[in-house]
């Protein structure tokens, strides 16, 4: 039986090099998205993935999302929580909103979907559990206390995770992707961008299908003494 996997911002950007990379595994894909219906039609047409519609931020919409495909897919075996948003600025412009949308998605999500799926993972013995961070949560970054701590948050959610999971064949690590050509690093101003690229060692942008491959390599069925560890694949631009 194919492994069924769910991927979280599953249709653009990382996600979607990483939901086409698990389908090459062989993986039955579940794609999520939380608004961008056109990107998405798109996306399901060009792959043949299907894409399923909820909002990560949303712990009863995360329920009936897991439901939905687990009826439709098969029980959940692999879990990459990818899905992110950035909401930039600096401490002084930075209202309580912009805080708690990027807690609320991008650290709020990962505990919604893991806490969907993790139980049934660690009963059937088997489980793959991969959460994008940032090289932003590793070494902080000037205009985003939000995403930093959100970032920074999920590598500790990691570790503690995996150690729940380690006697249940269930491994959960993170990958810390630096700069990527996605449309989150094309909305940083270009000036800002420039000067971040001239600070990277490769002295470019990153691929997003050099994320969706330490991915692949994490979820491998050989993956089985992988687990809490981070991924840094960044270029070279925070080396620890
Ligand atoms: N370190 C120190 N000082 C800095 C700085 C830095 N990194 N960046 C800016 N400053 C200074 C500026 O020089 C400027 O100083 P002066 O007023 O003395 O000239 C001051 O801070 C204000 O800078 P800005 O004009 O840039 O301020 P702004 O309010 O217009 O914009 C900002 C602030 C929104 C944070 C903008 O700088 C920005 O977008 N920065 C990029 C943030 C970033 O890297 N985001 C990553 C998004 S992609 C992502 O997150 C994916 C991932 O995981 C890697």
């Amino acid at each position: 039986m194919a492994r069924v996997a769910i991927v979280t911002g599953g249709t653009r950007g990382i996600g979607e090099a990483i939901s086409v990379a698990l389908k090459d595994m062989g993986m039955q894909v579940a794609a999520n998205y939380a608004g961008n219906e056109e990107r998405a039609k798109a996306f399901t047409e060009r792959t043949g993935i299907p894409a399923y519609k909820w909002d990560v931020a949303d712990h009863a919409a995360c329920q009936a999302g897991v439901a939905k495909v687990e009826s439709e897919l098969g029980p959940v075996d692999v879990l990459v929580n990818n899905a992110g948003i950035t909401r930039d600025s600096t401490m002084k412009r930075m209202d309580h909103d912009k805080w708690q949308q990027v807690i609320d998605t991008n650290l709020g999500g990962c505990f919604n979907m893991a806490k969907a799926v993790f139980e049934g993972m660690q009963t059937r013995g088997y489980g793959r559990v991969v959460n994008i961070g940032s090289i932003n949560g590793q070494a902080g970054q000037y205009g985003q206390v939000n995403y930093a701590a959100a970032k920074s948050g999920i590598h500790g959610f990691t570790k503690a995770l995996a150690q729940e999971g380690a006697r249940s064949g269930v491994t959960v690590n993170a990958i810390a992707p630096g700069y990527i050509d996605t449309d989150m690093v094309a909305a940083v101003p270009e000036d800002v961008l420039a000067k971040i690229v001239a600070g990277i060692p490769v002295k470019r942008l990153g691929q997003a299908s050099e994320i969706a491959r330490g991915v692949a390599f994490l979820v491998a069925e050989e993956g089985g003494f992988i687990t809490g560890s981070t991924l840094s694949i960044n270029g070279g631009q925070h080396m620890y």
